[in-house]
């Protein structure tokens, strides 16, 4: 049933989600990050991802049933399949403050299809950096079509990054770990929290002082796109990405796969604006995307990154993001609150 793709996420026994992990046996353990630990889950007819969230506070429930909110919300084959959730609470005879009461001990725990090739950190950061081209234009498009559903449904994601994206057997990505998303009411625009949510090296500007909407997932959208792109985390200039994937792109494709690498580094650029509204939104990068497969974008290698401009309707602000000096993207030297710049490895 579980693996029904017609059946709705549905509540699973926390004696079920036991037995199939071996009671959360450290040898099942496959991923963890700052709130959970990732289990596999072996069943008579396949595996699934088994997330046991760890310490369950008050605040920790409100991010459980957040995430649960938004999974249920999410089928789209670039965000990672939902089967079901399980929230237990048991009264337990347990020590507090030198004393024996009665606690309430709760389990709470999600299970997902399991997707087999790791997150997309791996492939940018370790021994999988020869990732073709090809495969990284796959990846890039997958996640905005992800990213794309997510907005269409009032999902902000709120901490996309390459280790919150799945790969699939065929390398398809898969968008995961709703933590700490948001689904806003209809013509909500962006909400403010009281503290810094997200991951500091992907979150937009506004984050830092609290600001949440579609276009801060664009702006980690935009550094996700960089890394994919370069495994280099400084603003990227158009020539040097494309001098660089030069010298390892298959001569066959070589002018169409240049195109897609200069289209994907301005739309990376975009994404980083500094103000929000001058950020495309997934639906303008889709259709820039999809534009430039139709070859109406030839390429320009003659000029600095700013002598080819956007295509008008696929940014906000058409003046700003067309003039001669190009779009003023947001570059990482500007921000005082990132934390210092770790070193990647470059693809030349
Ligand atoms: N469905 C899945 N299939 C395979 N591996 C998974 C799956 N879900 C999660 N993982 C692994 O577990 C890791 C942690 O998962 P996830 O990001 O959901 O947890 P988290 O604790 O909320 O992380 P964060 O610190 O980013 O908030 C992932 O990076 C991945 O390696
Ligand atoms: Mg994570």
């Amino acid at each position: 049933m579980l693996f029904d793709e017609n059946v709705k996420a549905t509540a699973l026994p926390l004696s079920l989600l036991k037995n199939i992990t071996d009671d959360f046996t450290n040898n099942n353990e496959i991923g963890n990050g700052g709130f959970a630990v990732v289990y596999k889950g072996l069943l008579e007819n396949g595996v699934v991802a088994v997330k046991k969230l760890a310490n369950m506070s008050v605040t920790d429930e409100r991010r459980f049933l957040g995430e649960v909110e938004c999974l249920m919300k999410a089928k789209h084959k670039n965000i990672v399949r939902f089967l079901g959730y399980c929230s237990d609470s048991q009264g337990q005879w347990v020590e507090y403050n030198g004393k024996s009461v009665m606690g309430d001990v709760r389990q709470r725990l999600l299970c997902f299809e399991y997707v087999p090739n790791r997150s997309l950190d791996k492939y940018i950061k370790g021994a999988h950096t020869s990732l073709e081209w090809g495969k990284r234009y796959q990846i890039i498009k997958g996640v905005c079509e992800g990213l794309h559903f997510l907005h269409k449904k009032n999902i902000v994601h709120s901490d996309l990054k390459p280790a919150n994206i799945l790969l699939d057997n065929d390398m398809t990505p898969k968008i995961t770990d709703f933590g700490i998303s948001r689904c806003f009411d209809g013509k909500q625009t962006h909400i403010i929290t009281k503290s810094i949510i997200g991951s500091r090296r992907y979150l937009a500007p506004e984050g830092f002082y609290g600001k949440i909407s579609f276009k801060s997932d664009i702006f980690s959208l935009g550094v996700t796109i960089i890394e994919i792109l370069t495994l280099n985390e400084d603003y990227p200039d158009v020539l040097r990405v494309l001098k660089c994937w030069e010298h390892r792109l298959e001569k066959s494709q070589k002018d169409q796969e240049l195109e897609q690498i200069s289209v994907c580094t301005k739309v990376a650029q975009s994404c980083l604006e500094f103000y929000p509204a001058k950020r495309p939104s997934a639906q303008d990068i889709i259709d820039i995307l999809k534009q430039k497969e139709g070859n109406e974008w030839p390429i320009e290698t003659g000029g600095s990154s700013s002598t080819v401009p956007y295509e008008s309707s696929h940014v906000e602000d058409k003046s700003k993001s067309s003039s001669s000096t190009g779009p003023k993207a947001y570059s990482f030297a500007q921000n005082k609150n990132m934390p210092p710049r770790r070193r990647h490895r470059r693809i030349c």
